[in-house]
């Protein structure tokens, strides 16, 4: 049986006092599952304190971006082995923000999951479309080149413990959510095209829903098969917003 992992992509947010409150609440507001696990991904400066503050709890630590590189002359880059050190375990590669504001392209996307698999991290690998993307009738088309440009770079026993997170653009910060039914079509595509390479390696991924979800939305989109979590952003910056999301996994798993 696949776990609900519930993950908050905290993006360029957050204080050292108001993370600490946030984290504290997180760690207060639930509690360690064998059926649901929770992830916090804050900015860099701040990994390492969540890291320390989350210490052996059930809550775990990710960072936002990895470098594909190992180590040496790449000014302002984070390697895989320093998230380690600091206490991470995921790493969120290829967000759509990144695709579009930094221009990562899909190789150098498939350079990141592969490096941070290498060092022992969780990769969190984020495709979607954007909207004229959807309106042209492209989004299966865009997930499959986007997927595949990473499962042919790394093999797909690279995605045996890899997460996935399909997030259309079109809904990411803007309060439009995908319902749950498209949300199930494009999670059931993923995992088919996975499925052809490995039926076992595809049962197994977490594919997370991201874009405006929230603790009013989560229940429906949770329930679908193919729905393995969420990747929020808005709604994981306070505690009771996150928890609320946190809670409908909780209750979804159980019943
Ligand atoms: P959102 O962001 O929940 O604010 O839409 C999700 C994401 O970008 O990961």
């Amino acid at each position: 049986m696949r776990k609900f992992l519930v993950a908050g992509n905290w993006k360029m947010n957050g204080d050292t006092a108001r993370n600490r409150e946030l984290v504290a609440g997180i760690i207060a507001g639930s509690k360690p599952s064998e059926t649901v696990e929770v992830l916090v991904c804050p900015p860099f400066p701040y990994l390492a304190a969540v890291a320390e503050q989350a210490g052996d709890s059930h809550v775990m630590v990710g960072s936002q971006n990895v470098s594909e590189h190992e180590s040496g002359a790449y000014t302002g880059e984070t390697a895989p082995a320093m998230l380690r050190d600091v206490g991470c375990t995921y790493a969120i590669v290829g967000h759509s923000e990144r695709r579009t504001l930094y221009g990562e392209t899909d190789d150098q996307v498939a350079a990141k999951y592969r490096a941070a698999l290498d060092a022992g991290l969780t990769p969190i690998l984020c495709i979607g479309e954007t909207l004229e993307e959807r309106e042209a009738m492209q989004t299966e088309s865009v997930c499959s080149r986007q997927l595949s440009a990473v499962v042919a770079a790394t093999g797909i026993e690279a995605f045996a413990s890899a997460v996935i997170a399909y997030e259309p653009v079109w809904a990411i910060g803007t309060g439009l959510t995908a319902t749950p039914e498209q949300a199930q079509d494009v999670h059931l595509h993923i995992r088919s095209m996975l499925s052809a390479e490995n039926a076992e390696v595809a049962a197994g991924v977490q594919i997370l829903y991201g874009g405006s979800m929230k603790g009013e939305n989560a229940p429906g989109l949770l329930t679908m098969p193919d729905i393995d979590g969420g990747l929020i952003g808005g709604a994981s910056l306070k505690s009771a917003d996150f928890l609320a999301i946190v809670e409908a996994a909780v209750e979804v798993a159980g019943s």
